[in-house]
């Protein structure tokens, strides 16, 4: 689905985006991590958020409706209500009880379905009330996104960007945006071993960590709706796809803590992509985007990693 004509722009409202870029040195070129996390409710949702509510009051709702008990729930949760927007989450039940207290002391009005199908049922039925925020496939989401892009290109013209994809907003939305800026991108979408339909169509340039993925509880979309418009980019942009199972997302985790990097497991599969690949990127630019943070796992993150000797 797209929108045709012109999409309104709208300011920041809680310090969205912006967020900042941190250089290294690894394998002979410069790496950019850019830090996604440090959005204010701890994820690059935000930015496709922030822009859905904007333009869901400047339509006259009075209430947002989400299907997620992960990030996308947790922004929706912390911009609604700042926007005059009752937030209403639909959550599996099986979502964790100190995320679901999160949201309700947000001011979400939380509601249990049977599963994560039932959920997405359940905000579909809201939706004729209700602005749905379906961040699976709605352009309005894509376009909020796109601001990651256009930073991404304010640094590099023709950079490889190494990024998580389960829906695929994250990725086309960077991709929209560098497009938008005149930049050339290399898109590298990292999958999890469990949820890997890209590697189906479009065959890996690598594959690490075994079959199980259960630490990118963020990265489980088997059956994208766009997936092949996420093919497509990936294609032709002369990129490719990296699968990350669980071993290498819990040393790639532990290592990244250990530069200082506070994101959840989900997030580190893109240094285990990096890592998988050092040696076969000849582009000097790369950019990996660190997506959400860890201290919102802050509980676990020492089990998954093992603690130090
Ligand atoms: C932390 C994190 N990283 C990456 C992703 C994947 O983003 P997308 O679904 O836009 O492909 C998600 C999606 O929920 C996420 O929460």
């Amino acid at each position: 689905m797209e929108v045709s004509g012109d999409l309104p722009s709208f300011p920041r409202v809680l310090g969205e985006g912006r967020t900042p870029v941190v250089f290294e040195s690894f394998y002979g070129g410069i790496v950019g991590f850019k830090l996604e996390y440090l959005n204010p409710s701890g994820s690059f949702k935000d930015r496709g958020v922030s822009y859905s509510l904007q333009l869901a009051r400047s339509l006259g709702y009075k209430c947002a409706v989400v299907d997620s008990s992960g990030n996308t729930a947790m922004s929706l949760a912390a911009f609604a209500l700042r926007l005059g927007l009752e937030p209403i989450v639909v959550v599996p039940k099986t979502a964790g009880a100190p995320k679901v207290s999160l949201l309700r002391a947000l001011g979400a009005r939380v509601l249990m379905a049977e599963s994560r199908v039932e959920a997405s049922k359940m905000a579909v039925a809201w939706s004729g009330e209700c602005f749905h925020v379906s961040h699976l496939a709605s352009p309005i989401f894509l376009e909020g996104m796109k601001s990651l892009g256009l930073e991404i290109a304010e640094h590099y013209r023709s950079p490889t960007v190494i990024a998580p994809v389960s829906s695929g907003s994250l990725i086309l939305g960077v991709y929209r945006g560098l497009k938008e800026a005149g930049a050339k991108p290399r898109l590298v979408a990292v999958q999890a071993s469990e949820a890997s339909p890209l590697a189906r169509v479009l065959g890996v340039l690598a594959s690490v960590g075994g079959d199980k993925s259960s630490l990118a509880d963020a990265l489980v979309i088997r059956e994208p709706p766009r997936l092949e418009e996420i093919a497509r980019a990936v294609m032709e942009t002369g990129g490719g796809v990296v699968r990350v199972g669980d071993e290498a997302i819990r040393s790639a985790l532990g290592e990244l803590l250990s530069m200082g990097f506070i994101v959840e497991p989900s997030s580190a599969v893109v240094w285990a992509a990096f890592n998988a690949l050092a040696g076969k990127l000849e582009d000097k630019d790369v950019v990996l985007i660190l997506t959400g943070s860890g201290l919102k796992y802050s509980r676990e993150l020492e089990n998954i990693i093992g603690a130090p000797p």
